[in-house]
Parts: structure tokens; C-alpha cells; sequence
């Protein structure tokens, strides 16, 4: 495993890390997460992603509970977490980014993981409703506070980003250093040139989320949706049309050959592609058993088969003009 600096930050970020999402609680319990957690750890993932919203905090209990079992040097590993969503239905306690729902939320956050502080803690998704000062701020004061080492941004426009960088650059306050974008080889809209130039330009850090479409990019919904799979949860049922979608699922089966030209599962493949973006800090995977970690992490092996044609190739059998 190797590790990449988390943008312009000090922080050495494995470039395979592990979330929860999903996973955890719906389809995992905390042996499951022990072992799972325990697999990417071994194969060297130092990163594990969470979010307050994941199975209403139950995914952070389990991982809080598989890492009191695990009992790992704290030094050797990064744990994140998310607010925005909220757990409860009443003013200021969901879809919000306030400072008393980011102050008060850190707090649970905390309790469930079993941590004094998270390392990575990001605002899940951009809040119009607040001004961008007051969540700043807040967020420089959880860090402040200890209960967090640095903060980012998921699913946030460029403009948005920005203007939080200059917010906190202005008042000397903790900047955000990371965007945690969907990426992958068929959604890379968060990687425009627009995106690009800001990740450039502002030494800006990403961790990216569903490298494998949720499943779809391993190739398993061609016969249908198979039981057990994200497709079949019945409570993600609004992921079934993405999981099924016909042309989507005809550009994963002309992707198949160039995976077999390299040797590697198609998991292995979309995993690896990810990686061949520099400006990606980590590619946070998923799973829901054992035995897809140990598959996932061997995609590590692959990134150096990605030459300059295949990836030329890639594109072309996808239907991309220009990367
Ligand atoms: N910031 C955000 O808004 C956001 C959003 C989504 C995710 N995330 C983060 O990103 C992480 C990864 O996202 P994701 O879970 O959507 O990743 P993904 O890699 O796109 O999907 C993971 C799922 O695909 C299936 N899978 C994984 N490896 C497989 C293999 N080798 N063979 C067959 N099936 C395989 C498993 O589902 P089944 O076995 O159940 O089919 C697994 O749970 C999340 O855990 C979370 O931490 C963040």
C-alpha cells in the first residue's frame, strides 16, 4: 500500500482506505466490521470513513465497538466522520451545518466511535440556510476544541469551497483541506477542469466514495439484481434503477476485456483506474464481506498496468472524448 499526502496537508493518507456506508449495521454486525476493518488494516489502509447519518449512528457504534476490539495504537489510523444530515427531525437538528448542530452533533459523533477525537470530520453536504462564516468558524472551533484534526467539504461546489477557503484565510482560522467526491470510471463530474484547477490551485485533498458504482462496476447486476447484493436492500431501493440501468451495465461488459487484457477482476480494475488519478488522496472502498476487502486491496497490484493507451482505451470504449 502506498501513501499519499491528504492535498497540501502533512497527513499521509492510504491510498485505499474503508467506509461504512450501508454496510455497517444494514448489512454487518461488529464481528463482520472486525474482520473487514482488520483485512484492510493488514493490507495497509490507515483510513476508515463514517458518517453521523449511516444507519441513523448505528454505523458509528460498530465501528467504535470493532475498534475497541481491534485496539489499535491510535497513531496508526484515521477515522472520519460526517454532519449535516442529523438524527432527529427538529429545527436545527438536520440539514443543517449551524453551529449549534455541528457543536452539539461532534459531541454524539464522538460517544458513538468511542474516540476523543476524529481526524477527518466533513460537512456531508453544502447548507445555503447558513452563512459560511458561521460554519467555518464552528468548524475551526471543534478543531480547536481537539474533537477533530481537520475538516473538509463533501459533494460541495467549487465556488463553495473556495469560499470557505478564503472565509478562514481571512480570520486565520482552520481551513478545510479535503473534498470527499463520488468518482469513478462511469460519475467523474467532480473532476472537471473546474475541479481540477481548484484542486490545484488550493492544494485541496480528496477522498473519493462509490469507486465501484455501488456494485454495479464489478460486473454482478449483468444477470440481474443478485440476492443478498445493495440492489436487493430494500430499504436502497432507490439505487435499484442506477444498478439495472441498461447502458450502464452495457459499458461495464465492454469494459470486461480490458480488465482480462490485464489480469484483474473488473472490481480490481475500476479500482485501480481510480488511482490513477494524482489528484486523488485516497479511494475510499466498500464491502459487505470478507472476501470482496481481500479482492479490493489486491487491486494495489494492477496500477502500474494502467499505460497511457489503456487508459486512452478506456475512454473510447466508454464513450469519452476528452478526460
Ligand atoms: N460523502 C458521501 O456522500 C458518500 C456517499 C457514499 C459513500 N461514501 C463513502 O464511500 C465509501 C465507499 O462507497 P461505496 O460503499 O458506495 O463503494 P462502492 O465500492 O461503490 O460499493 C461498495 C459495495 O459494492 C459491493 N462490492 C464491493 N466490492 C465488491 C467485489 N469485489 N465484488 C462484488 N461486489 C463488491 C458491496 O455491496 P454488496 O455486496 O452489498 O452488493 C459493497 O458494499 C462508503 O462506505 C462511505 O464511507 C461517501
Amino acid at each position: 500500500m502506498k501513501y499519499r499526502r491528504l492535498g497540501r496537508t502533512g497527513l499521509s493518507i492510504s491510498e485505499l482506505s474503508f467506509g461504512s456506508w450501508i454496510t455497517f449495521h444494514n448489512q454487518s454486525g461488529v464481528q463482520d466490521a472486525v474482520e473487514m476493518m482488520a483485512a484492510a488494516y493488514d493490507a495497509g489502509v490507515n483510513f476508515f470513513d463514517n458518517a453521523q447519518v449511516y444507519a441513523g449512528g448505528k454505523s458509528e457504534e460498530i465501528m467504535g465497538a470493532a475498534l475497541g476490539r481491534l485496539g489499535w495504537r491510535r497513531g496508526s489510523y484515521l477515522v472520519s466522520t460526517k454532519l449535516y444530515w442529523g438524527l432527529n427531525d427538529g429545527p436545527n437538528e438536520k440539514n443543517t451545518l449551524n453551529r449549534k448542530f455541528l457543536l452539539e452533533g461532534i459531541d454524539g459523533c464522538l460517544g458513538r466511535l468511542g474516540l476523543e477525537h476524529v481526524d477527518l470530520l466533513y460537512c456531508h453536504r453544502p447548507d445555503p440556510d447558513t452563512p459560511i462564516d458561521e460554519t467555518v468558524w464552528a468548524m475551526h472551533n471543534i478543531i480547536e476544541r481537539g474533537k477533530a484534526l481537520y475538516w473538509g467539504t463533501s459533494e460541495w461546489e467549487v465556488e463553495d469551497i473556495i469560499s470557505a477557503i478564503e472565509v478562514a484565510e481571512r480570520h486565520h482560522l482552520h481551513r478545510p483541506v479535503v473534498e470527499q467526491p463520488v468518482y469513478n470510471l462511469l460519475e467523474r463530474h467532480r473532476f472537471t477542469p473546474e475541479y481540477r484547477k481548484m484542486y490545484r490551485d488550493y492544494g485541496y485533498g480528496a477522498t473519493t466514495w462509490s469507486p465501484l458504482a455501488s456494485g454495479l462496476l464489478t460486473g454482478k447486476y449483468q444477470g440481474g439484481v443478485p440476492a443478498g447484493s445493495r440492489g436487493s436492500l430494500e430499504a436502497y431501493d432507490w439505487l435499484q434503477p442506477q444498478l439495472t440501468d441498461s447502458a450502464a451495465l452495457a459499458k461495464v461488459a465492454a469494459l470486461e476485456p480490458l480488465a482480462a487484457q490485464i489480469g484483474a477482476s473488473l472490481a480490481q480494475f475500476a479500482l485501480a483506474w481510480c488511482l490513477q488519478n494524482p489528484l486523488v488522496s485516497s479511494v475510499i472502498t466498500g464491502a459487505s464481506r470478507i472476501d470482496q476487502v481481500h479482492e479490493n486491496m489486491q487491486a494495489i497490484a494492477f496500477k502500474d498496468r494502467f499505460t497511457a493507451d489503456l487508459m486512452r482505451e478506456v475512454d473510447r470504449t466508454l464513450g469519452i472524448t476528452s478526460a
